[in-house]
């Protein structure tokens, strides 16, 4: 008998048949996401689980007693619970490696979006504002060619980045990492700084950094203080990174000019944080990997984890 399987989201078709050779698996069809009792309800006799972001307790393990390998389909996995699906013997698996250039656009499309204040102005041309332009500078930005760049988290996706911003855009590029990298500093020309240097230098101070232990609130008020009034913070890594109260509080009192934010401290973002009613903050919504091409490869790939740790082989991309 094939192994049980199931999908809380759709997945292209070749993720599909690729599975269909080793497991029975089915999938959430429906446009909108799973809500937890209903999966509970799914996972309840399977032995593999494909999934992105959601969070694996021991609640969740206790409602799904043949589960041995959860699949995220993301390359971040604080969603997993690590001391319980170790103890549990779960494996968990994710995709690095295929969304990197990917988050990296978004990255950029980020810093572009906030400096040159694209997606304000947009709605300004739109809502038929343009003839009421008022004031000396009403649609002055700021410069991302030749700025400095600070990126917090050297990592694929970080290294990705800093080719972006000194090969398209000749920025002086900084960087903060728990390891130095000697390879990146030489490849790319990027520069190690401590914290507290790369804040108060960085026109563009960029999160990337995995959510750990470690990470959990690395981005608080002492932190914003730290940076240029004139500074520009992007998010693309986890909102629990940051203290977004303590970003609120930043941008409120102007100690920096702005902010371009993927990713939320709850996701989707509560209607009423303070962050979605000022003009000089960009939003997206976590949509660091999400085009057809390379969801479709982290499918792939959580695909042939999942089969992988099924079968009694080492999956390529264990994490637990
Ligand atoms: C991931 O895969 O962890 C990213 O957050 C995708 O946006």
């Amino acid at each position: 008998m094939k192994p049980k399987v199931y999908v809380s989201q759709p997945i292209c078709q070749e993720a599909r048949d690729y599975l269909a050779q080793y497991c029975d698996f089915k999938v959430w069809e429906q446009g909108e996401p799973i809500k937890r009792e209903e999966l509970l309800k799914k996972i309840a006799d399977v032995d593999g689980l494909i999934t992105s972001g959601r969070r694996i307790t021991e609640n969740l393990l206790n409602h799904a007693p043949k589960l041995k390998v959860v699949s995220n389909l993301s390359v971040g996995y604080n969603n997993f619970d690590l001391e319980v699906m170790k103890k549990r013997n779960v494996i968990g698996t994710n995709t690095p490696g295929v969304l990197d250039e990917t988050v990296a656009d978004l990255a950029f499309g980020l810093i572009l979006a906030s400096a040159r204040r694209i997606a304000e102005l947009d709605q300004f041309v739109k809502a038929g504002k343009w003839d009421q332009a008022s004031g000396d500078d009403p649609f002055i930005g700021i410069d991302v060619h030749s700025a400095t760049l600070g990126i917090i988290g050297m990592g694929r996706i970080g290294e990705a980045i800093a080719r972006r911003g000194k090969l398209g855009f000749n920025m002086d590029v900084l960087y903060y990492n728990r390891n130095r990298k000697p390879e990146a500093e030489e490849e790319l020309g990027v520069e190690y700084r401590d914290l507290e240097s790369l804040l108060k230098q960085s026109d563009f101070v960029l999160l990337m950094t995995p959510l750990t232990p470690e990470t959990e609130g690395m981005i608080g008020e002492k932190e914003f203080k730290l940076m240029k009034k004139s500074a520009i913070f992007i998010n693309v890594s986890r909102g629990q990174t940051i203290d977004e109260q303590a970003l609120i509080q930043a941008l409120e009192k102007k100690e920096i000019y702005g902010a371009a934010l993927d990713v939320f401290e709850q996701e989707p973002v509560n209607k009423d944080n303070p962050l979605l009613k000022m003009p000089n903050v960009v939003t997206t919504p976590h949509i660091g990997s999400a085009t057809r091409k390379t969801t479709d490869a982290m499918a792939m790939k959580a695909a042939k984890n999942m089969v992988a740790a099924l079968t009694g082989e080492e999956p390529e991309n264990r994490v637990v």
